[in-house]
């Protein structure tokens, strides 16, 4: 972990950024948005993940976004690639030891409610952790403990609220639950999220957010909705569908962060 800290420290050329901002589906263009961006791709930093998966390139992108400090993460390694939670945790742990305090989280996801339709974008409150698995199973100590109570942190909660309302956008607000992936869900397993409490579905974020909680940043998470969950409508979903979708969404969450950044609402 010290070889990539080093590394990425040596990189940022003295930008110290706080902030640091998950690109998911829909938001890759956003490093198109950093002046004097540095990339490092992840292959450049042991411990960063190589990801597989179409549409999520890996690589670290540093630099000014709105006129603020930020390093962005393009590319993600899932749950459902090996199995393996924890995929993000060397990523992480390498973001806190640059001195990284929070971390914002986006990505893909399906809709629970009909009036969430594909386009729209949902902060989320909370989430539902149902695949079974966790980022910490390995975890000997007991900082594996973590709690989750208050995951998505209030403040910068308030700051995404206030962003989109500046901004005219509007903002969903629910709860995600985590599906293992990588099959999308069955009719049957919505109507069941639904009853258990869950607004949207997806297939990644929850893990991350354990993760960053252990590590002691501040969270906060944002859905782009690339669809109508299984089974709302009468079409079979497909990771097709989430690429040319999440573009819709991913313009409406790019005006909320922008209007967070430039107005330094996280600082
Ligand atoms: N389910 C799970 N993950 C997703 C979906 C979905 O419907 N849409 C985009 N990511």
């Amino acid at each position: 972990m010290k070889e990539a800290i080093d590394r990425l420290v040596e990189r940022l050329e003295g930008l110290a950024p706080k902030t640091a901002l998950v690109l998911g589906s829909g938001l890759g263009g956003l490093v198109d948005e950093v002046e004097g961006a540095e990339r490092i791709p992840y292959s450049e930093l042991p411990g960063f993940p190589l990801s597989g998966v179409t549409g999520h390139a890996g690589a670290v992108v540093a630099g000014r976004f709105a006129g603020a400090p930020i390093l962005m993460l393009a590319g993600r390694a899932h749950y459902y690639e090996h199995g393996n939670a924890a995929a993000m945790r060397p990523a992480l742990e390498v973001l806190a030891g640059i001195g990284i305090d929070k971390l914002i989280l986006t990505n893909a996801a399906g809709s629970l409610e009909p009036e969430m339709p594909p386009g729209s974008i949902m902060l989320l409150t909370d989430h539902i952790n149902f695949s079974g698995s966790n980022p910490l199973f390995d975890e000997p100590t007991d900082r594996r403990f973590v709690g989750l109570t208050e995951a998505y942190d209030l403040t910068m909660r308030a700051a995404f609220e206030r962003a989109a309302e500046a901004t005219g956008t509007e903002l969903h607000k629910g709860v995600y639950m985590w599906f293992s992936g990588p099959s999308f869900e069955t009719p049957a397993e919505i109507r069941m999220a639904r009853l258990l409490g869950a607004n949207a579905v997806g297939m990644s974020t929850v893990p991350e957010v354990i993760l960053a909680r252990f590590l002691g940043l501040r969270v906060s998470a944002c859905s782009v909705i690339t669809n109508l969950a299984a089974g709302m409508t009468g079409a079979e979903l497909s990771h097709q569908e989430t690429k040319d979708m999440a573009p819709l969404g991913g313009a409406r969450l790019a005006t909320v962060l922008r209007k967070i950044f430039a107005d330094g609402m996280l600082d």
